[in-house]
């Protein structure tokens, strides 16, 4: 009993103690949130950059991008199998392509995914496991 307390006031001080902590946001939320920002900085970032805003016309951005609005399926498989078909992100055309990372778990991907719609402009709240592997499922890996 008192091991479990011990443990919950650690959980609660580490979620406070957390410059990322985002008020109202459960536990589950804040520990996606956290990994997903580990994993981006080691992989996404040197294109996308820390501060989300790509480069150029090399690489798009993710703070403020229409296409991770509307392609959230879209965007999860890429994370997994990469892009190369070329995409459209607030008007402009990019069309490099972006190594897929196919050892990721699903549960990595939902936290990256955690991570980036809930950053810059974003906030869509947790992006669950389950979803993730539903999509992952159905994502169509020819392209
Ligand atoms: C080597 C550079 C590179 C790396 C590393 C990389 N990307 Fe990309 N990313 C790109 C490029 C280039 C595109 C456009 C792909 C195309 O034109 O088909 C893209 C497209 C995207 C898009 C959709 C377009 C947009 O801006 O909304 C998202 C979302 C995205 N990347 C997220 C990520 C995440 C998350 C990671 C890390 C897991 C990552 N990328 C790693 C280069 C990269």
């Amino acid at each position: 009993m008192s091991r479990i307390s011990v443990f919950a006031v650690f959980v609660i001080v580490l979620a406070s103690c957390n410059p990322s902590n985002k008020p109202g946001r459960s536990v589950k939320f804040q520990q996606y949130f956290v990994e997903g920002e580990q994993l981006y900085t080691l992989h996404c970032s040197n294109c996308h950059q820390k501060s989300g805003k790509g480069l150029g016309l090399l690489y798009p951005p993710l703070d403020e991008s229409d296409y991770m609005q509307e392609n959230l399926s879209d965007v999860i498989c890429l994370i997994k199998n990469g892009s190369s078909g070329g995409l459209v992100v607030n008007g402009n055309k990019y069309n490099q392509s972006m190594p897929g990372i196919p050892t990721l778990t699903d549960l990595e991907i939902a936290e990256i995914a955690t991570f980036i719609y809930n950053s810059w402009t974003h906030d869509q709240g947790i992006i669950e496991i389950q979803q993730v592997t539903k999509m992952l499922q159905e994502c169509n890996t020819g392209s």
